[in-house]
């Protein structure tokens, strides 16, 4: 039984190219790019050259990117960051009840440190409301964080409206784009967005890798000490070969974009329509008309979501509740909970199936047909 992964939105293949330059970096320059010498300019040259393609994908200067270890540490040196550095503002801080856990308990953590944190509700359609935000906005308001798509359910937020509203506010805004980058087109000033961050395991690049831009005019409490690195906004030695492989990814992920994004579009129309074509019942969690092509979250009644992914992986299909499964029991998930409202059965019989490098028009199908019959057996029980 050939194995098929649909949770390309929990990570992604490395990219064969990928893993080639990390390679020859690996086996070639090791040098410490803070080092003087030949060997340490050769590890700079590198870490130069994909700072440049990094801010050049998202519309930005070189020096407003900071290489981190990935999307939680992006989204914390965000929020601790800006949140600190303006207490004297206000103490303020805008959300909603929809974002990833690297945002939610970061926030909680802020709450505990004195901040007061307005969580934004959603209804249905898993989009904020623009004038809910505006309503939520005050004089203390600091910094609003509020995610580019959502990691369960696809969902795009209004971005580039939000952006609008806050343009003059004092408040900074953040969004995590970890879901977002390498699919939608993304221009920080065209978007009015201070702080973005991105992870380099979710577009076929290395784990352990990402970068935070932040907008030349905003400052940052620093959150790690030790050495000079990214301009005294993360110390530690960069990690050379994981910023190569996310810089070649990053690469990949611009080369044919508009291609990718309509094979994704297939797959999930593919998947979809065999799942109408079936007698089983099943809804699409979030509004139509504003989810990206990778991701597709799908309530099947009758069902749960223990019986549903266990059931899949028995059938060589790996998928995902979007949630944190604690001592074999999956937790409704808050996404869904926010959505749906609490106790609902969409917030405990939905599977997130996410698309990507892995897949093909034969295992979509394949794997289509599979939901089709563990849904149909668990529900004509
Ligand atoms: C929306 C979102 N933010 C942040 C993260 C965390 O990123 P990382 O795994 O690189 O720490 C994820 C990962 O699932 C995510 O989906």
């Amino acid at each position: 039984m050939n194995a098929i992964y649909l949770d390309h939105a929990a990570t992604t293949p490395i990219h064969p190219e990928v893993i080639d330059v990390m390679t020859t970096v690996m086996k070639e320059t090791f040098g410490n790019p803070s080092s003087v010498h030949l060997f340490g300019r050769e590890a700079r040259k590198l870490l130069d050259e994909a700072r440049r393609t990094a801010a050049q994908s998202i519309g930005a200067m070189e020096k407003e990117i900071i290489f981190t270890s990935g999307g939680t540490e992006s989204d914390n040196l965000a929020l601790f960051g800006v949140a600190e550095k303006y207490r004297k503002n206000g103490n303020h801080i805008i959300t909603t009840k929809m974002e990833h856990h690297a945002i939610l308990h970061t926030c909680e953590q802020l709450e505990k440190n004195g901040y007061q944190v307005t969580y934004l509700d959603t209804d249905e359609s898993g989009r904020i409301s623009v004038q809910d935000l505006q309503q939520a906005l005050t004089d203390q308001t600091i910094l609003v964080s509020i995610m580019m798509v959502n990691n369960e359910t696809g969902m795009i937020q209004p971005i580039m409206e939000i952006g609008e509203v806050l343009k003059n506010h004092q408040a900074f805004f953040h969004t995590d784009a970890v879901q977002a980058y390498g699919i939608l087109p993304i221009d920080v000033k065209d978007l009015g967005v201070d702080l973005l961050s991105v992870s380099s395991h979710k577009i076929n690049g290395p784990k352990g890798v990402g970068f935070l831009y932040v907008n030349n005019q905003v400052s940052l409490k620093t959150q790690q000490f030790g050495g000079e690195q990214e301009r005294k906004r993360r110390a530690g030695t960069e990690n050379i070969p994981g910023i190569v492989g996310f810089q070649k990814a990053i690469e990949l992920s611009l080369i044919a974009n508009e291609q990718r994004r309509m094979k994704y579009e297939a797959y999930n129309a593919q998947f979809i329509d065999i799942l109408e074509k079936s007698t089983i019942s099943f809804s699409i969690n979030g509004e139509e008309g504003f989810r990206v092509p990778t991701i597709v979250n799908i309530s099947f009644p009758g069902t749960n979501v223990e019986q549903l992914l266990m059931n899949l992986d028995l059938q060589g299909i790996a998928a995902s509740s979007g949630s944190a499964c604690t001592a074999g029991s999956v937790e409704p998930s808050h996404v869904l909970s926010a959505m749906y409202k609490e106790n609902h059965p969409c917030t405990t019989n939905s599977i997130r199936f996410s698309f990507g490098l892995a897949n093909t028009n034969e295992n979509i199908t394949e794997a289509a047909q599979k939901v089709v019959s563990i849904v149909e057996r668990l529900t004509s029980r």
